[in-house]
């Protein structure tokens, strides 16, 4: 019926508003299409042919939600945060530069059964941190009362600041700032001593999780919440 009345309302006065209604249904099914994959919205049964949805098809002031919330870490400067010696090494920090033409840099997509168009090297990186925590969640799953054997975690997951992402200006400082917040959370997961300490820590790494990526790329968070304790 809707559909109806909507193809068939002549041009006029309602054409805008038409026009905003479409832009704000292309925004959702954006967003419907996120879950899989953050860059790469498009499927291989995506509605769009290879040029991708068009930003310009969606009126910006009534498609764009309205600002997201203030973020729980501030902006911080960009030159040199505060960085724990702990967290990391020298050798990969935000001023670390890329290497152009390794495995999952631009053009150089690692191909994925995912993603037709390949993955990202910071993509690939969040798939392996993502199997490495559901591997230990299982561990922590088992009874006992000593410690469970699981990580060091660090070493892997301190790639996150010097790894490809699709689009490269997604790795600002802002970026970085959240990927500190979630590393302290990741060492803190090393050093846990016993099995309470271990649940807690392991927490607050998903809460790291969840943290950036309710800024950046909210279609991820279905499979960050299935990595919860049970
Ligand atoms: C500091 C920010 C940040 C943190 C922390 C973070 N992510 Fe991500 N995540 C991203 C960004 C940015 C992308 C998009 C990657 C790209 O550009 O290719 C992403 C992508 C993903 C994806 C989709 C990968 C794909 O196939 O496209 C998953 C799943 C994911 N993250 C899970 C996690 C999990 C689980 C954690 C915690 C263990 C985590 N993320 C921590 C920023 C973050």
């Amino acid at each position: 019926m809707r559909s109806r009345a909507f193809l068939s309302l002549p041009a006029g006065p309602l054409t805008a508003s038409q026009q905003l209604r479409r832009g704000a249904l292309l925004g959702l099914c954006l967003m419907a299409l996120c879950p899989a994959a953050c860059n790469n919205p498009t499927g291989p049964t995506g509605p769009t042919g290879p040029t991708g949805p068009t930003a310009s098809a969606a009126p910006p002031a009534t498609s764009t939600p309205a600002t997201p919330p203030p973020a729980t870490v501030a902006a911080s400067p960009a030159a040199n945060p505060p960085d724990s010696p702990t967290i990391q090494s020298e050798d990969c920090t935000a001023a670390t530069r890329l290497t152009p033409g390794v495995p999952g840099s631009p053009g150089h997509l690692i191909p994925s059964t995912r993603n037709p168009n390949g993955q990202s090297e910071l993509a690939a990186l969040m798939r392996s941190m993502e199997a490495t925590l559901k591997a230990a969640r299982a561990q922590l799953a088992e009874p006992g009362t000593s410690r469970p054997p699981i990580g060091p975690f660090l070493p892997q997951f301190r790639r996150i600041r010097c790894s490809w992402p699709t689009n490269p200006a997604d790795r600002d400082a802002e970026f970085d700032a959240l990927a500190q917040g979630y590393l302290s959370a990741v060492s803190l997961l090393d050093a846990a001593p016993d099995r309470g300490s271990v649940a807690k820590a392991y927490d607050a790494v998903l809460a790291g999780c969840r943290s950036c990526h309710e800024r950046t790329c909210g279609g991820a968070l279905a499979a960050i919440n299935a990595l919860r304790l049970p």
